[in-house]
């Protein structure tokens, strides 16, 4: 297994141009087998979430070429991807594919939407919490869908398709909001989702099936309205700048100091992250080409966050904004709200002499002067971005374990921070 090699210590310096977002390019990916029609999607990212997802819905069927480069383009520009769901092949999405990557247990709606069938294996991912999938099957009983587990297989069934109805979720899911939306664009009828999820990739999930002639309203907010459409077209969209990536390098800028200007990013899809930076003393300055991330000379300051579903402060940057406060002048406190067991990081981080103390869903964080390298494992993708953020502010070498979780999420991790100034370097397994 790959690992990387951290030396510390050094400011970061530069510009990163940032990538499309992961999160949103997996459910419109997923979109695809919603239409016989092709659908382009641009900026996508490089990673190994996105190619996986390219084998599951290649094995229903889902012809796909990836554009080849355009004169001019940039080694981080992202990739043109076009999706061809001309006929499902298959209903059956296997455990071997579907245990590895979570969303991909998305595609039982669109399969059940477009078929009417679908046997899908319950899902897999991050070591994160217990993660169920609840939520998702009884929004697709709203709207008529039969469900059935068994032997570790979800079966959907809606012979005569599927129903407009009212979904109300007892609290916010964004991959049940992803569901819902794609079930319901092909549903007959009306269907009302309450309490919807409002992250920024719901938006972009929405504006894309808009694109293909789906009748949605409200996206964004936490009521969305859905009148299904018999079918579905194809479609040209832009995947929208990815926020966790963003949040990321804004928190390793203001752990080592220095001056990054994060090309491409958009504020407004972190806004509450971005100001709980600047409560620690970085400054932050955006403009339409990005968001400038400075912190010099000063330290950091204690701030305490709870994580909150959008647009609070994002459970995907709790564990880089705890590497953050490792080094602060006092105590913070960081609570998580959405997972139950996210704070894999926790010892982790204590390798590099950060001081940690967990109660309940709660970390208080006591910070250093000096964090110092050591050897540290991956445990989760957003985990292990944290242990790299730590590193590059810690003295000495840090070697990190199980890079595979980087590689999930983060596109050119080690030329992007290397740009920068970083000294960052990939060791192949038999190194
Ligand atoms: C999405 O996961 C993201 N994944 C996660 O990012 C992110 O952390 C999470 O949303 C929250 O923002 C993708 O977009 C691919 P949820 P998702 O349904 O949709 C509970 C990353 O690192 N719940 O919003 O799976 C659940 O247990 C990943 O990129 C139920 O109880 O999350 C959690 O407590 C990690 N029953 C809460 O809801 C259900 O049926 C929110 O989960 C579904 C969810």
């Amino acid at each position: 297994m790959d690992r990387i090699r951290i030396e510390g210590g050094g400011e970061l310096r530069g510009v990163i141009p940032i990538s499309g977002a992961k999160n949103a390019a997996l459910p419109l990916m997923i979109a695809s087998l919603l239409t016989r029609e092709t659908l382009t999607l641009e900026n996508l990212p490089r990673l190994a979430d996105v190619r996986l997802l390219l084998r599951i819905l290649g094995n229903h069927g889902v012809d796909h070429t990836i554009a080849g480069k355009r004169p001019g383009e940039l080694a981080t520009s992202g990739q043109t991807l076009h999706l061809d769901a001309k006929n499902i092949v298959d209903t059956t999405a296997p455990y071997e594919l579907v245990s590895r990557m979570r969303a991909s247990f998305w595609v039982l709606a669109p399969l059940l939407a477009r078929a009417g069938v679908a046997k899908v294996s319950l899902p897999g991912g991050c070591a994160i919490g217990t993660r169920p999938v609840d939520l998702l099957l009884q929004a697709l009983e709203a709207l008529g869908a039969k469900i059935d587990i068994e032997a570790g297989y979800v079966l959907a069934s809606a012979p005569k398709g599927l129903v407009g109805g009212k979904i109300v979720f007892p609290k916010v899911t964004v991959g049940g909001t992803h569901v819902a939306l794609m079930a319901a664009a092909l549903a007959k009828g009306d269907t009302l989702i309450h309490n919807a999820a409002r992250e920024p990739e719901i938006v972009d999930l929405a504006d894309c099936l808009i694109k293909m002639g789906a009748k949605i309203k409200g996206a964004g907010s936490s009521t969305i309205e859905i009148t299904g459409v018999t079918s579905l077209g194809g479609a040209r969209h832009t995947v929208l700048p990815d926020r966790i990536e963003t949040g990321t390098y804004a928190m390793a800028v203001a752990m080592t100091g220095g001056d990054v200007f994060l090309q491409g990013a958009r504020p407004e899809l972190l806004q509450s992250a971005l100001d709980t930076l600047t409560r620690t003393g970085a400054q932050i300055v955006c403009d339409a080409g990005g968001i400038r991330v400075r912190r010099n000379g000063g330290g950091i300051a204690p701030v305490d966050v709870t994580t909150e579903p959008f647009p609070g402060f994002p459970t995907d940057l709790q564990a880089q904004f705890m590497a953050l406060t490792t080094r602060a002048n006092g105590v913070s406190r960081i609570t998580e709200t959405i997972f139950e067991n996210r704070f894999m990081h926790v010892q982790e981080l204590a390798r590099f002499g950060a001081k940690i103390h967990l109660e309940h869903d709660t970390a208080i964080v006591t910070g250093v002067k000096t964090l110092k390298g050591a050897p540290v494992m991956a445990t989760d993708l957003r985990a292990s971005v944290s242990l790299v953020i730590a590193a590059l502010a810690a003295e000495g070498e840090t070697i990190v374990h199980r890079v595979y979780h980087l590689d999930r999420g983060f596109e050119q991790l080690e030329q992007k921070l290397g740009a920068c100034g970083a000294r960052v370097e990939r060791l192949a397994a038999a190194e």
